[in-house]
This record gives structure tokens, C-alpha cells and sequence, in this order.
């Protein structure tokens, strides 16, 4: 199971811009499969937490409001070496860095509204992952 997961969220701002069906079949095009997916929202303080890791960075505020802003879709996605193919498949976390038809380089309009997130580790795939959905749900 290890390594052959990982964790999306396709962000307010994509959301709103009405790209979320394009994106999931971006997704689903480039071999990923959904194994667990559902729209909702965060509150502030869910933002804060998720992105904990985050909290000493001068973005922090700024990301935690918007990820809060409005509704998302969380997903926990399979494929082989899940995290860095997707990391590969979604681009550069700078939609303006990101490769030509990349998600980010699609559908993201700044580094803070880059219309996707992706896990970065195995590890927070599985943190991520728990932190919306049971185990019963992705495993
Ligand atoms: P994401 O993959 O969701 O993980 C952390 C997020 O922080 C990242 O995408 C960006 O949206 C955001 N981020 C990273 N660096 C910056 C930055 N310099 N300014 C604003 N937001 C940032």
C-alpha cells in the first residue's frame, strides 16, 4: 500500500472556476485512480491544521483563509509511486513555472490558488488521506 498512494484537493478558486469535472478527468486520464473522493469545505481552523506544517511561513494566514474560502473535493488517489507521479503530473507548485500542460499550468491562476494540492511524502499521503477520509474508505 505504502507508495501507491496520494492525496489531492482541488482548491476554492478551481472550484469556483467551474474546472473541477476537467480536472478530475485529467486525473483520471493520467492513471489515477480515485479510491476515495468527496466535496466539502474546511473551516479556518481545519485549514490551520491541515497545513500545520506550514505555520511559521509568512503564507500561512493567507493560504489557511483561502483554503477555507469555499468548497473543495478531497480525493486519495492510486497509482504506482502515487506522490511523485502526481507531484510530476500536477507541476510546478508556481503555476507560472508549471510544464505546459500540467494542472497547475491549466487551471491555477497564482502559487497560492494553483488549483490543485498534492501530498509530498508517503507519509503525509497516509496523514492527509486520514485526516478526511476513514480507513475503511481509501485502504
Ligand atoms: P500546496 O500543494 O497546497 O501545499 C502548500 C501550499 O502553500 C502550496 O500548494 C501553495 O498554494 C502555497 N504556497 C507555497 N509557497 C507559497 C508562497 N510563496 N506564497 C503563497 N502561497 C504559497
Amino acid at each position: 500500500m505504502a507508495g501507491n498512494i496520494t492525496f489531492t484537493m482541488i482548491k476554492p478558486k478551481a472550484m469556483a472556476n467551474g474546472h473541477m469535472g476537467n480536472i478530475l478527468s485529467k486525473i483520471i486520464e493520467g492513471g489515477f485512480k480515485i479510491k476515495a473522493m468527496k466535496l466539502t469545505r474546511l473551516t479556518k481552523e481545519q485549514a490551520m491544521e491541515f497545513y500545520a506544517v506550514h505555520k511559521e511561513r509568512p503564507f500561512y494566514n493567507g493560504l489557511t483563509d483561502f483554503m477555507s474560502s469555499g468548497p473543495i473535493i478531497a480525493a486519495v488517489l492510486e497509482k504506482e509511486n502515487a506522490v511523485q507521479a502526481y507531484r510530476d503530473y500536477i507541476g510546478a507548485t508556481n503555476p507560472a513555472e508549471a510544464a505546459e500542460g500540467t494542472i497547475r499550468a491549466l487551471y491555477g491562476t497564482d502559487i497560492e490558488a494553483n488549483a490543485v494540492h498534492g501530498s509530498d511524502s508517503d507519509e503525509n499521503a497516509v496523514i492527509e488521506s486520514s485526516f478526511f477520509f476513514a480507513k475503511r474508505e481509501w485502504v
